[in-house]
């Protein structure tokens, strides 16, 4: 496969927001490795985003696991020869009261959530610190949420993950600056992908009322008045991947269409 100019890892992009980021990204240039939980969905995404242009290498697997990062680092670098931007999208979310939170279910989406995070900042570095040549700037972008700056009832494991995302994001972004590296954080809202149509669901299972109702009463919180979409998040995220944002690090932008104002 021929090099590119610049490329990317992206996790969890075989769906939602992250398949967004990659349609942009591949907009912008950069060669792509396309990862998700389930293999099937990864290496379907990745034969669409080809069939539109884009070059792009599927590499399914679990973000919780370390060695999953060190495989989506030696994909990137195996097929294009090198790494540039490394995006921690994948997440999770799970709904319940916290006096109801299980052990089992607190692990496993801290292990999905922030775990990952850990995992790719670290593979990531590596390679960047290899790569380093004193001119330009290497990316690392991890998505918290607007559940990162304000807990959200029956949404707390969650929120406490996406809280936990922020101070990772800040402390990378101070021990990484002298190898040239940055490292920031995008916070969409309300987006309209599989993980809302989950949450709503799980809203109705536990405090009844009927489907959609949830996200209707989210989006209706929105002053833009509409959800937001993958691309809106995509947008954002191609500004964070490129040199436009080479001066900023250790930020946690909210990008959710008006919902709060802290
Ligand atoms: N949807 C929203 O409203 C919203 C709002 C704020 C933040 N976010 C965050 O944005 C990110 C993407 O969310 P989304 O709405 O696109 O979710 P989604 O459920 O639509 O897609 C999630 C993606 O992550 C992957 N994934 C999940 N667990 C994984 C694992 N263990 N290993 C590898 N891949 C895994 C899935 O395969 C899929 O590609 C998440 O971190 C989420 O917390 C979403």
């Amino acid at each position: 496969m021929a090099k590119q100019e610049r490329v990317a890892v992206i996790t969890g992009s075989s769906r939602g927001i992250g398949r967004g980021i990659a349609e942009q990204l591949g907009k912008d240039g950069y060669a792509m490795v396309i990862n998700g939980y389930h293999a099937a969905d990864c290496q379907e995404t990745a034969a669409e985003l080809a069939a539109e242009g884009f070059t792009v290498v599927a590499a399914p697997g679990d973000v919780s696991q370390k060695s999953t990062h060190e495989m989506l680092v030696k994909t990137a670098v195996t097929n294009f020869g090198r790494l540039d931007t490394y995006i921690n999208n994948a997440g999770i979310a799970q709904i319940g009261n916290l006096l109801d939170e299980s052990a089992e279910s607190f692990h496993k989406i801290y292990a999905t959530n922030v775990d990952s995070v850990l995992f790719g900042t670290q593979a990531a570095a590596k390679q960047f610190k290899q790569q380093a040549d004193g001119e330009k700037i290497r990316k690392i972008i991890n998505a918290s949420s607007i559940a990162g700056h304000v807990g959200y009832e029956q949404l707390g494991a969650y929120s406490s993950t996406k809280f936990a995302i922020r101070g990772l994001t800040q402390v990378a972004a101070k021990e990484l600056a002298k190898y040239g590296i940055t490292v920031n954080a995008y916070c969409p809202g309300i987006v309209g992908t599989d993980m809302w149509d989950y949450i709503d669901a799980r809203m109705v299972a536990e405090n009844g009322g009927t489907k959609g109702q949830y996200l209707k009463a989210a989006i209706d919180g929105i002053s833009l008045g509409r959800a937001e979409t993958p691309a809106d998040v995509a947008d954002f995220v191609s500004y964070l991947a490129s040199p436009m944002s080479d001066y900023m690090t250790g930020q946690a932008v909210q990008i959710d269409g008006g919902v709060q104002f802290i």
